[in-house]
């Protein structure tokens, strides 16, 4: 759901007959879980009965086969048909995006002392530490609004990436980056492709504004660009493609989109996500911005999650086309970059030492859980992101419980359609030491 959709949900509440507590929690209920729901509040209960009296033809919502079910989320004041005539139909089918296990979680579960997080392609460095400094220096500032068009910080990623400050855009996270292009550009009804076996955000941000997705299998467990070549024939409006592919770490090269945005029309967006371009060191890597200074539709999204290590502070950008960056600036919300952020952000693509030593880690420990895995007898993809994708000889997702218990965090890929398969981002030696040593201990 949009930023205007929320607004337009919190206007319609304020203006009902719910007081503003029930109404609140009612709108957080319907944003997160709303199919069991606790005793409503007495007046409450007896408002909606009345006014149920009072329209007994009033349509009653019935739930589409494709409807969610979601876990209880606390009380809510309204009943499943109500807020199924409320909501939007094109998010029904949608789930929360269900993010790795955090350490507390696990803790909290399992009891265990030592825990290690390789379950969500984090920096094992932690954070750059002249990005650290700027963004404690900014904390100073928090009284003050950022600046809402992020210059200085989108005339630094320019500099960096080689294009000039109108060819970025920044957000919360290039999750927001993916939507607002979405937002910007898809009509209900129209095509969106993407992958099987590919990250989430493609399929959500295509859903929640009602296009019909078309899906393109893997091939030998990569993308298929030639398989997307062929669904150009139904007109899509969008294509997304994610080079390193979440989850499997495997890519495609720079004359496979070359070949591909020769067939593609300018009336269709390609959006490539580089969100782990950032580790790859294959020759043939796709070189992007020399592509789109012949192909305007192509955009591409970035993040400073991984590399830099600002996951919890959230920065992502796009890079592309001025004119049609621009469109995104139209569904952003004001002031989506915090000044933490951008500070941040700027100061860590100064910090060429900590970006040395990130690097190196991670081809280092590729080297060290190939090795380990070999040695385990477990198949595994030849990865260019920060992580790498094994498979399993039983369910991941039970194998995965089991590393849980010993304080080992790993993600299984049953919700990326790979139920026999897990991924395992790669950290500091010592962290994937003690990940091939559980590893070995649950499969003995
Ligand atoms: C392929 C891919 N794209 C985008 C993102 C989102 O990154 P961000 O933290 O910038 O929102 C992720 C997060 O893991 C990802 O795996």
């Amino acid at each position: 759901m949009g930023p205007q959709g929320i607004k337009g949900i919190l206007i319609e509440v304020r203006r009902g007959p719910l007081p503003a507590r029930e109404a609140v929690a009612s709108v957080r209920c319907q944003l997160s879980a709303v199919r069991y729901l606790s005793p409503m509040p007495k007046p409450v209960a007896k408002t909606l009965k009345k006014s149920a009296k009072k329209s007994p033809n009033k349509p009653v919502a019935k739930t589409p086969a494709t409807r969610t079910v979601l876990p209880p989320s606390g009380v809510s004041a309204y009943t499943e048909a109500e807020i199924l005539a409320l909501a939007r139909p094109s998010i029904q089918a949608l789930k929360p995006y269900v993010p790795g296990r955090s350490i507390e979680e696990v803790r909290e579960q399992y009891g265990v002392k030592r825990i290690v997080k390789l379950g969500s392609n984090e920096n094992p460095l932690g954070t750059s530490p002249k990005a650290l400094k700027a963004a404690t220096q900014a904390l100073a500032k928090s009284s003050l609004y950022p600046d809402g068009a992020s210059r200085a910080l989108r005339g630094d990623i320019a500099a960096h990436c080689g294009v000039a400050t109108e060819n970025i855009v920044v957000g919360n996270g290039s999750d927001e980056i993916l939507l607002n292009i979405a937002l910007a550009f898809v009509k209900v009804g129209e095509k969106v492709v993407i992958s099987e076996n590919t990250f989430s955000e493609y399929e959500f941000s295509g859903r929640v504004l009602g296009a019909e997705i078309v899906k393109v299998p893997l091939r030998d467990l990569r993308y298929d660009l030639a398989g997307f070549a062929k669904t150009l024939s139904q007109k899509p409006k969008m294509l997304f493609l994610c080079n390193p592919n979440n989850p499997t770490g495997t890519y495609f090269t720079h004359a496979e989109l070359l070949a591909l945005l020769k067939k593609t029309p300018r009336t269709c967006l390609l959006v490539v996500d580089e969100a782990y371009g950032d580790y790859a060191t294959a020759p043939d890597y796709p070189r992007c911005v020399e592509l789109m200074r012949t192909y305007p539709n192509l955009l591409v999204a970035r993040t400073f999650s991984k590399l830099y290590g600002l996951a919890g502070l959230r920065l992502g950008y796009g890079m592309g086309d001025s004119g049609l960056l621009r469109e995104t600036l139209r569904v952003k919300t004001p002031f989506n970059v915090n000044l933490v952020v951008q500070a941040a952000a700027s100061a860590a693509l100064t910090d060429k030492a900590f970006v040395k030593k990130s690097l190196s880690v991670n081809v280092k420990g590729r080297a060290q859980i190939e090795a380990g895995l070999k040695k385990l007898g477990l198949p595994y993809l030849p990865t260019q992101g920060n992580f790498i994708c094994f498979k399993v000889p039983c369910q991941a997702i039970d194998l995965c419980e089991d590393l849980l218990e010993r304080g080992m965090i790993i993600r299984a890929l049953k919700s990326f359609g790979l139920p026999e398969w897990c991924r395992v981002t790669i950290g500091t030696k010592e962290q994937n030491t003690f990940f091939l040593k559980e590893l070995k201990s649950v499969l003995s």
